[in-house]
């Protein structure tokens, strides 16, 4: 499975490093391509002649060669990867990394690299749980990494608990899998809708809402990653989209949001709408700015179209219909009615009683409901692995009904 794959290793001065030898051996039995760039700290643990002959690629540490002035590009090797995993990593430079300091060729190449990063923390139990460790650590997650959280065992100060570096075969499993299920959507064609929509009041105001669109873009991503071809109709918001297989289509109001869905949603096999979209909007905009006249305003607003329920009147079979709920009481029973009176197969429920999750947070906790009447509920996560597990439920109960 790691056939032809690039590997780009990252080795950071911890005493977990004498580990990646091994690992990088345990890569290349399987047929991967493995580079690794150390910082200076790491060449005290493992020495770079190792290294190259294992992975019969030169070693590289400084951002240029000192002996001829030639450049190490960060840029070309963060471009090379299908995958750059950092292990292990020190407390040190998981601060970098989650604080964006870019000061030695790894953190560079960190910051430049366009491919899913691994990050395998190694270091001593209290500095693992100081809490500056553990907001980098969540940092790093909610910016779409993958954690290898480490193990619990003796370290090197003689101290047991969490700290020690994940072993390299599990290491190898872990990269396995995701390379696995990396094309899982290849064929299939998913609309998914995000972000809050702007119903004009005048030429320069809106009614809007606190929706980021980060749960709908990090479903769009992890789609995409997955080979689906996606199209994305977003309401305004200031998240980018990284993958190119995500087609965006920007709109602003209800109306045009439910415009762009109704066009889509024929071709598509699953869709999954995450856009708060407003219920309400002003019956009849004012061409010129409402000027302030010292008394009372109202505003008549007329129901928009509920464009996830109009899909799921129009559903076709083999076509996999999602929506999310937000609810403040009653989350279950009220996420339930909503899932049978839109003809849905999965509601996705956030309840704004569970803290970091919801509206802004990097954060979120849902609960999965299907037609079928199985249920998940997930812990508190990044958006980032919300969406994984989304995909996920979604994958199992599609094989289920043989949609794919
Ligand atoms: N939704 C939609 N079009 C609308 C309103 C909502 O497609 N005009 C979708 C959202 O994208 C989400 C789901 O409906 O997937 C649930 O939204 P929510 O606001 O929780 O529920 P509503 O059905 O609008 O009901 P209520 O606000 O009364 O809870």
């Amino acid at each position: 499975m790691l056939k032809g794959k690039k590997i780009l290793i990252g080795i950071t001065g911890s005493i977990a490093a004498y580990k990646i030898p091994f690992l990088v051996r345990l890569f290349k039995k399987e047929g991967a391509e493995v580079k690794v760039i150390m910082t200076q700290c790491a060449t005290d643990f493992v020495t770079p002649l190792t290294l190259s002959t294992l992975s019969q690629q030169p070693i590289l540490i400084e951002p240029y060669n000192k002996v001829d002035g030639s450049w190490n590009s960060h840029v070309d090797w963060g471009r090379w990867a299908d995958v750059f995993l950092i292990a292990p990593v020190s407390a040190n430079t998981l601060a970098k990394m989650a604080a964006g300091i870019a000061d030695n060729l790894l953190t560079t190449t960190y910051l430049a690299a366009k491919c899913p990063v691994f990050f395998a923390p190694a270091m001593d139990l209290d500095m693992y749980h100081h809490p500056t460790t553990q907001k980098n650590t969540d940092t790093l997650i909610s910016y779409g990494n993958h954690l290898i959280a480490p193990n619990e065992g003796e370290l090197a100060s003689g101290l047991c608990g969490a700290g020690r570096m994940e072993e390299p075969e599990a290491i190898v499993e872990v990269i396995r899998s995701f390379f696995e299920k990396k094309n899982d959507l290849k064929g299939q064609k998913v609309l998914v809708s995000a972000g809050p929509t702007y119903e004009p009041i005048d030429p320069v105001r809106f009614i809007g809402n606190h929706s980021s669109g980060k749960m709908g873009y990090a479903i769009a991503e992890a789609l995409a990653f997955r080979g689906a071809e996606v199209i994305l109709v977003s309401g305004p918001v200031a998240v980018k989209v990284q993958n190119p297989a995500i087609r965006t289509i920007q709109v602003q109001t209800a109306h045009q949001m439910a415009e762009a869905c109704f066009m889509a949603f024929p071709g598509c096999t699953i869709a999954i709408m995450a856009a708060a979209v407003a219920d309400y909007t002003s019956e009849s905009p004012a061409g010129q700015k409402i000027k302030k006249k010292g008394s009372n305003l109202s505003i008549d607003l007329i129901p928009t179209t509920d464009i996830l329920a109009e899909l799921g009147k129009i559903k076709q079979k083999g076509q996999f219909l999602t929506g999310f709920a937000l609810e403040t009481e009653n989350e279950t029973a009220n996420a339930q009615k909503k899932l049978q009176n839109k003809n849905l197969d999965l509601i996705v429920l956030n309840s704004l009683n569970d803290p970091g999750a919801g509206f802004g947070t990097d954060t979120n906790k849902v609960k999965m409901i299907a037609a079928d009447g199985q249920m998940k509920d997930t812990p508190l996560l990044s958006k980032a692995e919300i969406a994984e597990e989304i995909v996920n439920m979604i994958v199992s109960l599609t094989e289920k009904s043989n949609l794919k």
